[in-house]
């Protein structure tokens, strides 16, 4: 039996309820598949934690972290917190904290949803973020506060050994996908060191990629490419920002951001990568059990194959893919079913 130690952090807003949908479906996989089991330790550190304590993460909690295999995360953010505080309270110290450079986005239509542009299969796209410095490095300072002098400053960092990496895990994705195409998208018209460091680097990887075709994007560009030609595109890489951006427009465009899965990756696994729907804590609909759950049970697919469990993954996509073309669909997708409802059904696909 393999056992995979899994860290769970619903965190905030409707992160504890789509998280516990998502181990829900995880248990119904893993007594149908057999084979393996999740060891899940819960981890309550939210907003109303950090209110209580002063802290998002207590002191060696991040060396509590480490012996998981993966971090079950559901979202972070608070009406009471402001959210850079949460942000870099909880979400950025275990990715940056774990080096999980690799952001991985996925967007596609699944079956029985509608793309707000109608255009079905032509989104089958993953996007792949750099998730450890650029414009998210925290580099930068406030002076003067107050005055009329006040000035801040958002520096961001680049660094060949980040960039490289993130361009090579992107190339061997991109080599893994039946149309192995990776879109380099930057804004190197503009900005003219750290944007040409990454194009440059770029083509210096792709000379070891010769079977992946590559082209180049500015980042205003291809959000008209994403909208008029969605079929052109497959694997996308970009800087923290650009692609935090491309990836709710991807979402949307998908049907929902309701749908949307993340991992974020630590590819020599020296530390836990950590896995989240992309939508965040949602308080418009926290409490009404009706945020749909299927962007986190995407993301326990990529967990799962992260684990090495593929045929828990493959069964957990078919039953997801199953359930959205039957047409039960949480409001944000335009139906009147429930998380439980959503949660229920898929796992009755499971169970076959
Ligand atoms: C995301 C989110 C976060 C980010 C927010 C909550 C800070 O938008 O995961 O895409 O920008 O990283
Ligand atoms: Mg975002």
């Amino acid at each position: 039996m393999r056992v995979h130690k899994i860290a769970s952090i619903p965190a905030d807003g409707i992160g504890p309820e789509v998280i516990s949908a998502g181990l829900e479906v995880l248990e119904a996989l893993s007594r149908r598949i057999g084979g393996f089991r999740l060891e899940v330790e819960h981890f309550p550190w939210n907003s109303d934690y950090y209110l209580e304590h002063g802290h998002y993460i207590p002191p060696g909690g991040l060396e509590r972290l480490k012996q998981f295999d993966a971090i079950f995360f559901g979202a972070v953010g608070s009406q009471k917190v402001p959210d850079d505080v949460s942000l870099w309270g909880l979400r950025l110290p275990i990715a940056q904290g774990f080096d999980q450079y690799a952001n991985v986005r996925p967007a596609r239509v699944l079956p029985g949803v509608k793309s707000p542009l109608h255009q079905g299969s032509a989104i089958d796209w993953i996007i792949v973020r750099e998730n450890s410095e650029g414009e998210y490095a925290g580099n930068g300072g406030r002076v003067h506060r107050g005055l009329p002098t006040e000035v801040g400053t958002e520096t961001a960092v680049f660094t060949r050994v980040g960039v490289e990496r993130i361009h090579r895990f992107a190339f061997e994705l991109a080599r893994t996908r039946p149309r192995k195409r990776l879109t380099l998208v930057t804004k190197s018209n503009a900005q003219r060191f750290g944007m040409v460091l990454w194009d440059e680097i770029f083509f210096e990887v792709a000379k070891q990629y010769p079977d992946v075709q590559t082209d180049r994007e500015l980042v205003d560009a291809v959000t008209t490419r994403m909208v008029l030609k969605p079929h052109t595109l497959d694997v996308i890489v970009g800087t923290n920002l650009h692609a935090d951006i491309l990836s709710d427009l991807a979402a949307a465009l998908s049907g929902s951001l309701g749908i949307g899965p993340t991992a974020n990756i630590n590819p020599e696994r020296n530390f836990p990568s950590m896995f989240e729907p992309i939508h965040g804590s949602a308080f418009d609909i926290t409490g009404k059990g009706i945020a749909n759950p299927i962007a986190t049970f995407w993301t326990a697919a990529m967990m799962l194959e992260h684990l090495g469990e593929q045929e828990a993954a493959r069964a957990l996509m078919k039953a997801i893919e199953q359930v959205t073309a039957s047409g039960i669909h949480t409001p944000d997708l335009g139906g009147s079913a429930t998380t439980a409802d959503v949660t229920r059904a898929v796992c009755e696909r499971i169970n076959g």
